[in-house]
């Protein structure tokens, strides 16, 4: 696996791919890499003859009062793994190669960044669309992979890429979970034994609402009925429970063509998780 850290560095090591034809895939990530991240690059390799990864800690998706700071960050490790499942680029890029001094640009998808995480977090959207816009615009892949995990992350990207017509196939890929339905995520390092514990009542409640909602129960009552159940299982704040549409993530009230989306705190770490209804 070729690591490189500096944009021109890229994408000299991506040109040769190009000249001869071959077709690439991407996976950006932020690090802290666990089994979800290494799905998406099995994944890419059954969709191009060769994968590359980001790994990049984009400050512009935090809040001020976030995690930045904080967030798990373990190169080596990383970097171990990802070559173990057949990975055969890493980039590394530092701040300043994503954002050089006087950096004035943004990009914002209105819509579908409004509501849940888009309203919890403000700016977080733009920063996500900004950063992957330009490692999209820098890695130029055929396709690049992303988790239904961060489902309305998803969406805003997939509604980026054709805005700005950015010649490049998005696929989403499911969400891989513990075997005890926790999903995967590089922020479950921060909750202790026992919230670790507590907060399975989020899939375990997700699970529940969306069986209540398939068979016919009446969805508003449903999602408040689910918050309930979330507050009662040990999570201190729910940001939200919703039924949403899979494109534009709007509210909706039916099971057609509908998404469960939810966002709660427990033991201060914030978990997101959501089911196909
Ligand atoms: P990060 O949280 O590192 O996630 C990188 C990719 O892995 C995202 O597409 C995310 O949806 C996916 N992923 C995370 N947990 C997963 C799981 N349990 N199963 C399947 N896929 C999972 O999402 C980001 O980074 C950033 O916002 C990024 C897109 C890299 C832009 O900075």
């Amino acid at each position: 696996m070729q690591i490189v850290r500096g944009v021109e560095e890229l994408r000299a090591a991506v040109k040769n791919s190009r000249v001869v034809g071959e077709r690439l895939a991407l996976v950006p990530t932020m690090g802290a890499l666990h089994a979800g991240h290494m799905a998406l690059v099995t994944a890419g390799k059954q969709h191009a003859d060769r994968v590359a990864a980001s790994i990049f800690v984009n400050p512009a998706q935090f809040a001020a009062h976030e995690d930045l700071d904080r967030y798990p960050r373990q190169e080596q490790t990383d970097a171990a793994m990802l070559e173990a499942v057949g990975c055969d680029l890493l980039w590394l890029p530092a701040v300043t190669d994503i954002y050089p001094d006087g950096f004035a640009t943004k990009v914002s998808v209105a819509g579908v960044s409004d509501n849940w995480e888009g309203a919890s977090r403000p700016g977080h959207f733009d920063g996500v669309a900004t950063v992957v816009a330009k490692l999209l615009l820098a890695v130029q892949p055929d396709v690049a992979l992303f988790g239904e995990k961060d489902f309305q992350q998803l969406a805003v990207i997939r509604r980026m890429v054709v805005d700005l017509n950015i010649p490049v196939e998005i696929i989403g890929l499911p969400t891989v979970r513990d075997p005890d339905g926790l999903a995967l995520s590089s922020r479950n390092a921060y909750l202790s034994v026992e919230n670790r514990q507590r907060a399975l009542a989020l899939p375990r409640t997700l699970q529940a609402t969306a069986s209540t909602i398939r068979g016919g129960g009446e969805v508003a009552k449903a999602l408040r009925t689910a918050t309930e159940a979330l507050i009662e299982s040990g999570f201190s704040t729910v940001d939200y429970v919703a039924l949403v549409d899979i494109d534009t993530l709007e509210p909706v009230d039916r099971a057609d063509h509908a998404r469960l989306i939810a966002a709660a705190t427990i033991g201060g770490t914030r978990l997101i998780d959501n089911l196909a209804v």
